[in-house]
């Protein structure tokens, strides 16, 4: 059976994101799939990438060391079939919780080696989903705050 890890990376539980991936989860377990949906936001502390290399030290090569919230979770994506992450736009950009998952997520696989460019033993498909309300007409003004236009 496929494992499908879900993950809300909304503040918010029962929400706009939240609601989008729990549909995309359970569209996945119609069709069979094992699945868990995750809230971020609910777990233990956690904090985006330290930085701290252990992820490039033998014995630990390819996993993140960081026994935080996350932990769990990276073992968990690191087993599942696909992935479904969902965020909301903030200004512009993807939820804080979002961003720290992905530093920790993508870092770990990193080599620094030709030879090798991945420690990722395979590619795991991802549905992104993205939430947002601004009306167009603001769009322009929110990127002029942010020092885009
Ligand atoms: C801090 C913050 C920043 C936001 N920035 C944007 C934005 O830049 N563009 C946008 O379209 N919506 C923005 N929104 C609205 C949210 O993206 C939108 O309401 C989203 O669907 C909320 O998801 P949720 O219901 O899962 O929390 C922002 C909301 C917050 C709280």
């Amino acid at each position: 059976m496929k494992k499908i890890i879900a993950i809300n990376c909304s503040p918010r539980s029962g929400w706009n994101t939240d609601i989008l991936v729990r549909e995309a989860a359970a569209g996945a377990a119609e069709s069979g799939a094992e699945t868990e949906v995750i809230d971020l936001y609910k777990l233990e502390k956690f904090t985006g990438c330290v930085s701290c290399f252990g992820c490039k030290m033998e014995g630990h090569l390819g996993r993140c060391v960081c026994r935080d919230g996350l932990y769990d979770v990276l073992e968990k994506i690191r087993q599942a079939d696909g992935l479904i992450l969902g965020s909301p736009v903030y200004l512009g950009d993807v939820s804080a919780g979002f961003r720290a998952l992905y530093e920790r997520l993508i870092f770990q696989y990193i080599t620094y080696k030709t030879e090798i460019r991945s420690y990722s033993e395979r590619r795991i498909p991802v549905l992104l989903i993205l939430t947002s309300n601004i009306q167009a007409e603001y769009d322009a003004e929110l990127l002029a705050i942010q020092g885009h236009a």
